[in-house]
């Protein structure tokens, strides 16, 4: 027998895309359920070929689900998840509830998949942000190679990281615009359509937002504390995948070749970096896809062992859905956990 999958969140933009995902890449489920908020009770969502109707959580039982793929926010997670995983179902959680918990593993499994095995301490595995998941996918092979010692990135983030809310937001605001109609900012601060807007999550003392903090942290956390990191996070409008333009400073002499040499065989990557007009990546072709696409390699000589690079992807699966589902993959695939209904 599969395993028995429920997904919190499913109404959301994370959980729709993780149900697709578990239906593409054929996730061995025997049963899949979809779960949100008491307001989206019966409400229906797709699975595959399947409909679903949505379950409140407040009423369900988690007793007999082996993975619950929880995408519904962190105020929920921080209640939910020790409640769902005492149940004994395994929680892979996208929030930032957990992530910065010594107790639970932060996986990107092209980064350090080795980490998983010691989520039973809380039973819950934790998600990075999205702008985090794709840069540690395109900086673990360069470090490897070379050892990375700072890191400056400036994001480009898509209003779809806000939620569904957001990318409506941006939606009715483009089309006021041509209506000469009233603009009123909602889910951000100001004005978002024609508009970039540098603050994403609320601001730290010491002025840097909490955003750009967890860049700086996860990276410690997934590839490596050693590593030096500042980050500038900004909103754009741009409905689906983050891009991100990265300097690198490394230990040891890299050229731009090498690197794009290493990062065209590393696993999650996919080079496209010519010369020339639209010879890389923009975030609409990065849309719908797993890869975290690598452009505009080139060296920094302003600096020693520099380099700089273009990084995008789809936010919503490698920067959350696709990266939960691998997770769930890796679990399996190590032998990690039993469905429940096998075992009885
Ligand atoms: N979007 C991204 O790129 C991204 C990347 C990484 C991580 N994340 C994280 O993933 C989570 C979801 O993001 P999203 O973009 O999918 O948001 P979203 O589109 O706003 O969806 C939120 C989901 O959570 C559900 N929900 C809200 N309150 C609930 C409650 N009290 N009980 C049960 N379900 C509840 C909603 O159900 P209703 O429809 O019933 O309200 C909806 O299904 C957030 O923690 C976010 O930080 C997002």
């Amino acid at each position: 027998m599969g395993f028995k999958v429920a997904v919190v969140g499913a109404t959301g933009n994370v959980g729709r895309e993780m149900l697709n995902i578990l239906d593409e890449r054929e996730f061995p489920a025997d049963e899949v359920v979809a779960i949100a908020s008491r307001k989206s009770q019966g409400t229906e969502v797709s699975y595959g070929d399947a409909t679903l109707k949505v379950k409140a959580l407040e009423h369900y039982d988690f007793s007999d689900v082996d993975i619950c793929l929880m995408s519904a926010g962190g105020a929920v997670s921080k209640e939910w998840s020790p409640k769902i995983a005492a149940q004994g179902a395994i929680v892979i959680d996208n929030s930032s509830a957990w992530r910065y918990d010594a107790d639970v593993p932060l996986i990107v499994p092209e980064v350090n998949a080795d980490a998983v095995a010691s989520f039973r301490k809380k039973n819950i595995i934790a998600n990075p942000n999205c702008s985090t998941a794709q840069l540690v996918v395109a900086l673990k092979p360069l470090h490897d190679r070379a050892r990375i010692k700072r890191v400056v990135v400036a994001t480009y983030q898509s209003v779809s990281g806000a939620g569904k809310d957001a990318m409506e937001e941006l939606f009715s605001q483009t089309k006021a615009v041509y209506q000469i109609d009233q603009i009123e900012p909602k889910k951000f601060t100001k004005r978002i359509a024609f508009n970039v807007i540098p603050h994403i999550d609320v601001f730290m003392e010491d002025g840097y937002t909490k955003e750009e903090w967890k860049m700086v942290a996860e990276t410690k956390k997934i590839l490596d504390p050693k590593i030096k990191l500042t980050a500038t996070c900004v909103r754009v409008p741009v409905f689906v995948s983050h891009s991100e333009a990265v300097n690198v400073e490394f230990e040891e002499p890299i050229s731009a070749e090498e690197a794009r040499d290493i990062l065209r065989s590393a696993p999650g990557c996919l080079v496209i970096d010519k010369r020339e007009n639209g010879g890389y990546v923009t975030p609409y072709e990065a849309a719908g896809e797993d890869a975290t696409y690598v452009s505009r390699i080139r060296e920094d000589a302003t600096v020693e062992n520099g380099l700089q690079m273009w990084v995008v992807s789809d936010n919503l699966r490698k920067g959350a859905a696709l990266n939960a589902v691998q997770i769930a993959e890796c679990l399996v695939n190590r032998k990690l956990i039993e469905a429940k209904r096998k075992a009885a």
